[in-house]
């Protein structure tokens, strides 16, 4: 997978790409990253990327024209047309689902906004897809695009050493994973419960199932109603 990053802060992705599994998915070729600095495109003299929003208030918005420059300029040769997307508040709710859709798409531009956003006609005639990360505002969209990558990249085939340990994650089948324990048995009076020293499979997966049902009812009843709209 091929992501580009616009962004007036590269450096805020400096060492996300170095650990665990995204270093791994880079190391092995799946996961190529290129970032390109915003403030490179503008063309006055002192780099201007924002500008006062048409209307009044308060708050800055990117200008279109570097924008536009650099997306004619990244997307010349691309072929298919990458996928386009602009992590904000505005968007859809990212979720499970939109990750694993993601890990299937060969190139993507994230396009990270700043200040009240970006000119409306930039994702008119830009961007395909508008997540949110969360019901709060951030104060740009890199750390939205750390997450996604983050998600979507796991997802990748080869990337996780175990495939299998993502079938229980959290959010496949509108469940939160249950509780998990290793060695020892015992600490500071701490025991693993009886049922997962017993060897019984059966009985295991019955328990976790139910520590699972009993979280998601507590924490995300809105998951188990997704499960029965569905
Ligand atoms: N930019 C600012 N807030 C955001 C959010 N909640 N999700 C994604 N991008 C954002």
């Amino acid at each position: 997978m091929k992501v580009e990053i616009i962004t007036l802060f590269p450096r805020f992705f400096e060492g996300i790409f170095d650990h665990s599994m995204l270093k791994r998915a880079v190391d092995a070729g799946v996961l190529e990253i290129k970032l390109h600095n915003l403030r490179d495109y503008a063309d006055d003299k002192h780099h201007l990327v924002d500008d006062y929003r048409f209307g009044g208030g308060p708050g800055m918005l990117l200008k279109p024209e570097p924008l536009f420059r650099l997306f004619d300029e990244i997307t010349r040769n691309a072929r298919p047309r990458p996928t386009v997307i602009y992590p904000t508040p505005q968007g859809v709710v990212f979720n499970q689902d939109i990750a694993d859709e993601l890990s299937g798409e060969r190139h993507i531009i994230f396009l990270c906004g700043h200040y009240k956003g970006i000119d409306q006609r930039v994702i008119d005639r830009w961007v395909d897809r508008e997540y949110s990360i969360g019901d709060y505002v951030l104060t740009g969209g890199e750390a939205g695009v750390a997450v996604m990558i983050d998600a979507a990249v796991r997802m990748i085939p080869g990337v996780l050493g175990d495939i299998g340990s993502a079938r229980g994650d959290s959010f496949r089948n509108n469940l939160l994973d249950c509780a998990h324990y290793t060695r020892p048995e015992v600490i500071e009076n701490l025991r693993v419960p009886g049922v997962l020293m017993s060897g019984h499979h059966r009985n295991i997966e019955l328990w976790r199932r139910s520590v699972s049902m009993f979280l998601t009812r507590r924490r995300r009843p809105d998951l188990l109603k997704k499960s029965e709209d569905t």
